[in-house]
C-alpha cells in the first residue's frame, strides 16, 4: 500500500447516493437526475461487466408503462418481444394458456437484461448523471443522523467516503446496504424454497413459441426464448450440485426427458455459454427504510426466479423511491418517503406469495416421499383446475403479468 494509497480521499458529496447499477440502481438514477437531483452512482463491477452479466429477461407490462413513462423504453421497444403463452407439461399432458388474452389481457416483454442495463446506463451517463465504477460502498454510516455517510474502496484501492442526504441500497441481497442496517431494527423473512435449479444459456433458436414449463417426475424443466438466437432453459437439479457436472450431452438428454420431447417435438440444441445453479429462496426485509437509507430490488427483496419478478420489482420499487425522494428534496414533502416500505411491501409479498405458488406447482415437493406424495397430488390437481377453470386462468394471466 503506497502512502497515496493510505491517505482517504476528502469525503466527496451527492444529495442521493445510490449503492448499485443494476435495474433498481439505474432506473433511479435516471429518474432523480431528470428531476435534476444531485445524485451519484457507486458501483463495484466494472461497466463492462455490469453490461455482459446474463440475467433473466422477462419484463411485465407495467414495468414497460414505467420505462415508458420515463422515456427509457425507447430500444426495449425496437427490440424486445412480446411474449403471452405459456405452455404446461406434465404427466397428465400438455395444454397452452393464452394468457396475454386473460385476465387484464396483458403480456410479458422479453429483453434481455444486460440489454436493459445497458440502455439505462447509456441514457444516465448522455444525460450527464454521475456513475464511479470499480468503487465499492463498504458500509452506511450515520443512516438514523442528520448525514448519512457511505464508506467506499475507491478502483485505486484508496479508502473514500461520500457524504449523502440519502443513501438507496440497491447493491442487491449481499451489498453494504443490507450488511449496514442494524440487526435490532429489521425483521428479515428468509425462505428455502428447497430446490435449485441449473441455469442454462444456449446458443440455439427457441423449441416452443411460448414460456415451457416441464413438471416430470425427475424435476423441473423450463424453456424461455431470450433472443431468436438464444434460448434459457432450467433444469431443476440436486441441492448443492455443481454446474461442471452436467456436461452438454447430459443436459440435453435430461431436458428432452423431462419436455417429453418424444411425444411434443425435438429440441433445437446449440452449445451452452452459460451456466449457474441458483437455490430458490425467498429473503425479505421489514421495514424498507433505516433513517436516510432506502432499500430497493433485491437488496430489498429476494424472489425465486419461479415467476421472473425479480427485475420487475426492481423497477416498480425505483419509481416509488425516486417519486418519494424528489417530493422531498424538490418539494419538501416527506410523505412518499414515509409510506415507501409500506408500499413496496405490498408489492413485494403479493409477488412473493404467487412466486412461492409457481413453485409449489413446478415441483415435486422436496423431502420424505409420504409428503412428497400428498404435494404430488396437490400439484396435479392445481394443473387440472388451471387447466379447466376460466377463473383460474384469469387470475393465473393477472399475477403472472401484473405487479
Ligand atoms: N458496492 C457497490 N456496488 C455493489 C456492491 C457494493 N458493495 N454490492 C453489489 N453491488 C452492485 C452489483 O455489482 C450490481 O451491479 O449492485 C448491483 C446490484 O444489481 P442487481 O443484482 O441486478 O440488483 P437489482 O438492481 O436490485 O435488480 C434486481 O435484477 O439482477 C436482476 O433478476 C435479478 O432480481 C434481480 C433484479
Amino acid at each position: 500500500m503506497t502512502d497515496r494509497q493510505s491517505v482517504p480521499a476528502a469525503p466527496e458529496t451527492a444529495d442521493v447516493v445510490i449503492l448499485g447499477a443494476g435495474p433498481a440502481g439505474l432506473v433511479l438514477g435516471n429518474l432523480l437526475h431528470a428531476a435534476g437531483v444531485d445524485c451519484v452512482v457507486l458501483e463495484r463491477a466494472t461497466r463492462t461487466q455490469v453490461q455482459t452479466r446474463s440475467r433473466a429477461g422477462f419484463l411485465a407490462a407495467n414495468t414497460v408503462r414505467i420505462l415508458d413513462r420515463h422515456g427509457l423504453a425507447e430500444r426495449l421497444h425496437r427490440h424486445g418481444r412480446e411474449h403471452g403463452v405459456c405452455e404446461f407439461r406434465s404427466e397428465d399432458g400438455r395444454f397452452r394458456l393464452d394468457y396475454g388474452a386473460l385476465g387484464r389481457g396483458e403480456r410479458h416483454t422479453v429483453y434481455p437484461q444486460h440489454a436493459l442495463v445497458t440502455d439505462l446506463l447509456a441514457q444516465y451517463l448522455d444525460a450527464g448523471g454521475r456513475v464511479r465504477f470499480g468503487t465499492e460502498a463498504l458500509a452506511v454510516h450515520g443512516a438514523d443522523g442528520p448525514r448519512p455517510s457511505v464508506t467506499v474502496r475507491e478502483a485505486d484501492g484508496r479508502p473514500g467516503s461520500w457524504r449523502a442526504g440519502y443513501v438507496a441500497g440497491c447493491d442487491g441481497r449481499h451489498g453494504a446496504a443490507r450488511r449496514s442496517l442494524p440487526p435490532s431494527t429489521v425483521r428479515r423473512h428468509h425462505h428455502d424454497h428447497g430446490v435449485s435449479w441449473l441455469g442454462l444459456l444456449a446458443e440455439a433458436p427457441p423449441s416452443l413459441d411460448a414460456v415451457g414449463y416441464a413438471v416430470h417426475d425427475r424435476g423441473f424443466a423450463g424453456h424461455m426464448a431470450r433472443t431468436p438466437e438464444v434460448t434459457r432453459y432450467y433444469l431443476q437439479c440436486e441441492r448443492g450440485s455443481s454446474p461442471d457436472t452436467w456436461s452438454e450431452d447430459r443436459i440435453w438428454d435430461e431436458l428432452a426427458l423431462r419436455l417429453r420431447a418424444r411425444e411434443y417435438g425435438p429440441l433445437r440444441q446449440g452449445r451452452i455459454v452459460h451456466r449457474a445453479v441458483v437455490d430458490l429462496e425467498s429473503d425479505v426485509l421489514e421495514p424498507l427504510r433505516h433513517g436516510a437509507l432506502f432499500l430497493a430490488g433485491d437488496a430489498a427483496a429476494l424472489i425465486s426466479p419461479a415467476a421472473a419478478k425479480g427485475a420487475n420489482l426492481a423497477v416498480l420499487e425505483a419509481e416509488l423511491l425516486a417519486r418519494a425522494l424528489i417530493d422531498d428534496l424538490r418539494h419538501g414533502d416527506a410523505e412518499g418517503l414515509a409510506r415507501y416500505s409500506a408500499q413496496c411491501l405490498a408489492h413485494i409479498w403479493r409477488a412473493q406469495d404467487f412466486s412461492q405458488w409457481m413453485v409449489q406447482l413446478l415441483h415435486a415437493a422436496p423431502g420424505p416421499a409420504g409428503g412428497s406424495a400428498f404435494h404430488d397430488s396437490l400439484r396435479r390437481s392445481r394443473l387440472a383446475s388451471l387447466r379447466a377453470s376460466r377463473s383460474w386462468q384469469d387470475w393465473f394471466a393477472e399475477h403472472y403479468v401484473g405487479l
